[in-house]
């Protein structure tokens, strides 16, 4: 609010003052006593001690993999379930435990784990593999070799290693988007290949009809084994929130409400413990900003809405310059209304916006479609109705979120109004 201001107010003297204030806010901020003592307990990277509801699973990850302290192979697991389901967490939790057995007994194991979404090393099957091979020694160009030459330096390498491999492709659906599912076929066909070593494959995903979507010999292959990670309940959240709170949070900053309101949020939409964990850390964050002492089930609310707008800011960031250019007609169409937009009004507006800005325009029943697809994002409500023997069109309305300058400025940026 203050930063707004300074940033959109002309008259310096005005500017000065508002600095003043600005630099009091933050020392007051600085000398402030915070709700948290350590914040670094809610960072994406943080890895808890103790992982409750999730000892079973744990232990049915550890089985599977078990024969490999004995150099034999395991069979290749794939793990799946909703997002914020633990899944990284506790296939971590195993690869730390074989890594410090085979540390201890000296058993020649060697784990690799690859996040697919990060764009770069997993672009590509060339990159991927290179990035594999680097791994294990080899020294790969960046480009230009034969993508089954850098397989066979990859072969080689593992092979002469001698070693036992755990291979951990998550979010492993991402890289069959970007490179179709070859390199998968490879990679479960890897062992006919290797006579020292071995490779067992750790895939993960959050799409739950993924294995459907593969080759069946990819599929029966990767998927040996497979185990379904389900979404916690409130309760459970309410457990690894009390976890983490204890740990992060002031003794007493925490109101008695708060954590049963973050974990039923959380719980409400398909028990993802991210979610959970975000709405508790940012309803610290909002009580340190008001100089609250205690964090309490209104900053849970404040913070629930943030995140919501903030997920709409980037589905809009995510559109296609024509999904954009639709939201901006809507919006502008719909500014001063009480009533609900049409299509055909939008339609007219986008025309103009379209010319103003040099966009080729698609057709009414093009954008007609770009509507409903927005309307199933959730970023507006459009309803179907019938005019009669005039066909039918949709009523549009756009909620208050995104009648804010925030939305306007991002919408404008994007395309370069
Ligand atoms: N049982 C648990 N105990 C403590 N923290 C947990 C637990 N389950 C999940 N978390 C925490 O919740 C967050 C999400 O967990 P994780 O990354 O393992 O989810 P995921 O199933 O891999 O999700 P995605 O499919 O989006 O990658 C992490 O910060 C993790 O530390
Ligand atoms: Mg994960």
């Amino acid at each position: 609010m203050l930063i707004n201001h300074i940033v959109f107010s002309k008259r310096n003297r005005g500017v000065l003052l508002l600095q003043q204030e600005l630099v009091r806010f933050l020392e007051d901020f600085a000398s402030k006593q915070s709700v948290f003592v350590n914040k670094k307990v809610f960072t994406p990277s943080y890895k808890p001690e103790f992982i409750p509801h999730r000892n079973s699973l744990i232990e049915q990850i550890a089985k599977i993999l078990a024969p490999i302290l004995k150099f034999e192979k395991p069979s290749n697991l794939f793990i799946y379930g909703k997002t914020g389901s633990g899944k990284t967490l506790s296939v971590y939790d195993v690869i730390a435990t074989f890594n410090s057995l085979s540390a201890e007994k000296n058993i020649p194991i060697k784990t690799v784990y690859v996040n697919c979404k990060l764009r770069g090393s997993t672009d590509t099957e060339y990159r991927l593999i290179a990035q594999l091979a680097r791994e294990f020694g080899k020294v790969i160009p960046a480009t230009g070799l034969p993508t089954e030459e850098v397989y066979k330096l990859f072969f080689s390498a593992v092979d002469s290693s001698n070693t036992a491999v755990i291979l951990i492709l998550d979010e492993i659906d991402e890289l069959t988007k970007k490179t179709g599912s070859e390199v998968l076929y490879n990679l479960t066909r890897i062992n006919e290949e290797l006579q020292k070593s071995f490779i067992t494959l750790v895939g993960i995903s959050n799409n739950l009809n993924f294995v459907e979507t593969l080759d069946p010999r990819v599929r029966s292959s990767l998927s040996e084994e497979e185990i379904l990670f389900p979404p916690y309940d409130a309760a459970q959240l309410q457990d690894i929130l009390s976890g983490r709170a204890g740990e992060g949070f002031a003794k007493n900053a925490l109101d008695a409400g708060v954590i049963p309101k973050c974990a039923a949020y959380a719980a409400r939409e398909h028990g993802d413990a991210r979610r959970a964990l975000d709405l508790l850390r940012i309803s610290g964050e909002l009580a340190d900003r008001s100089n609250g002492k205690k964090v309490t089930a209104v900053h849970v609310d404040l913070a629930e809405d943030k995140i919501d707008r903030d997920r709409i800011l980037d589905a809009i960031a995510a559109q296609p310059k024509q999904a954009q250019a639709t939201l901006y007609s809507v919006i502008f169409a719909s500014s001063g209304r009480q009533s609900a937009v049409l299509t055909g009004g939008v339609y007219e507006c986008y025309k103009d916006i379209c010319s103003g800005i040099g966009l080729r325009p698609l057709t009414q029943r093009r954008i007609s479609d770009i509507i409903s697809e927005l309307d199933m994002l959730g970023i507006i409500t459009a309803r179907v109705i019938s005019k009669g023997r005039y066909g039918r069109t949709r009523e549009i309305v756009v909620p208050k979120t995104l009648q804010t300058p925030v939305v306007k400025s991002l919408l404008n940026d994007a395309l370069g109004i």
